[in-house]
């Protein structure tokens, strides 16, 4: 990759703790980072898996609690983020905690500008349309997959048109991103693989996006490598805690990669697709990778051999690459999740048009993707019926 003379920067959160058993430190890192009162923001699930807790608790018993809402639908609604920003203000809360996969970090990180500075999430929507911090916040993520707690995205449903939208800007980055793999201890083996297989995208991704900075590809590599001896051994024994150590490590390092670089048409096709039929965003970008590796061979085929030989694969060529992708993601259950939801023809064209209208991920992509190859793209990959 030639970074030339092009200026580039390093976005990444202001502090990182890592480790097994880690998210019971939030308080005392609240504590040193001299924040009073804290939020926290989660949803129901995670509160039934018993981890709200392990978080609400040490904050409640240092007198530190402002408040707790788990409240954030999947897919977070623009609408939601303004109610959530409403109850964090009114909670009086020095800074929020976000406490969940990609959904609730992402709410979190929209909140606490919304609650900062006022205004709408529908205001934000875009590329650096924020530009002061909010409130501080901690994200502290409960599945290995989407790399939320480092990155400066987070992605939105806009429920008058039912798509998703981005938020993208730099102060969307954490204070204090906390990686506890015990955390993901009890996912369901769907959300395991799905999210595990998407941080494996953000890695490919990240390296091969034409704006990939040498730090964002030196972290995707190094992602790779994790994911390559981790992911499927997970998917085959949920109990692996050194797998279950390895996939949180490796999807933080991807998130911090992408969040340096970008990511690339797979994610650009899966957004539309998301939005419609509202399919786990693992399950597709999963599911669409392989498709895409075939379709940017001729522009990456080099980078492809050397993540193919990080994963520990052997430096295969791009074809016989993305049959193993392929084949990665029927073994550990996506295609099949996939290919159970019929996509009516009719609504491929606005779906590629959807696709390729997002230059924030179509621009950096390897090969340039036009409607008729992304219809193409989701002619192969999806169940298509009338
Ligand atoms: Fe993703």
């Amino acid at each position: 990759m030639e970074t030339g003379s092009r200026t580039t920067e390093v976005h990444l959160p202001r502090r990182v703790v890592t480790g097994r058993g880690c998210a019971a430190r939030v308080a005392e890192l609240c504590d040193d980072a001299g924040w009073g009162r804290v939020f926290v923001v989660s949803d129901g699930g995670v509160e039934a898996a018993g981890l709200l807790a392990r978080v609400v608790e040490p904050l409640a018993e240092a007198g530190r609690l402002a408040g707790w809402s788990t409240a954030v639908p999947a897919e977070p609604p623009l609408g939601a983020i303004d109610a959530l920003a409403a109850r964090i203000v009114s909670s009086g809360a020095d800074a929020v905690v976000g406490l969940g996969g990609g959904s609730v970090m992402d709410a979190t990180k929209v909140a606490a500008l919304v609650a900062a500075r006022g205004g709408t999430a529908a205001d934000l929507v875009g590329i650096g349309r924020a530009k002061r911090r909010g409130l501080p916040t901690v994200l502290v993520p409960t599945t290995a997959g989407t790399g939320s707690e480092a990155t400066r995205v987070a992605i939105l449903t806009d429920q008058a048109s039912g798509t998703k939208v981005g938020v993208v800007d730099a102060v969307l980055l954490p204070d204090i991103a906390v990686v506890d793999p015990a955390l993901t201890d009890l996912l369901p083996p769907l959300v395991t693989a799905a999210a595990g297989m998407d941080a494996l995208v953000h890695a490919i991704e990240a390296f091969t996006a034409r704006v990939a900075t040498p730090l964002a590809r030196g972290l995707a590599l190094e992602a790779a490598r994790g994911i390559g001896g981790a992911l499927e051994r997970v998917c085959r024994d949920p109990a692996d805690t050194l797998a279950r150590d390895a996939m949180a490590e490796s999807a933080h390092l991807a998130g911090m990669a992408f969040s340096n670089s970008s990511c690339c048409a797979v994610h650009a096709l899966a957004l539309p697709l998301g939005g419609r039929f509202h399919l786990p965003h693992g399950v597709i970008t999963g599911t669409f990778v392989g498709a895409l590796v075939r379709f940017n061979a001729p522009a990456a085929a080099a980078d492809y051999r050397r993540l193919a030989e990080a994963l520990g694969w052997e430096a295969l060529e791009p074809e016989a690459w993305a049959g193993r992708l392929d084949a990665l993601a029927e073994r550990i259950g996506l295609t099949t999740v996939l290919r159970a939801t019929t996509v009516p023809t009719a609504a491929l064209p606005a779906m590629a048009r959807d696709a390729v209208a997002n230059r924030r991920l179509m621009d950096p992509n390897p090969r340039p993707v036009t409607s008729a190859d992304a219809e193409a793209i989701y002619r192969a990959v999806l169940t298509v019926g009338p």
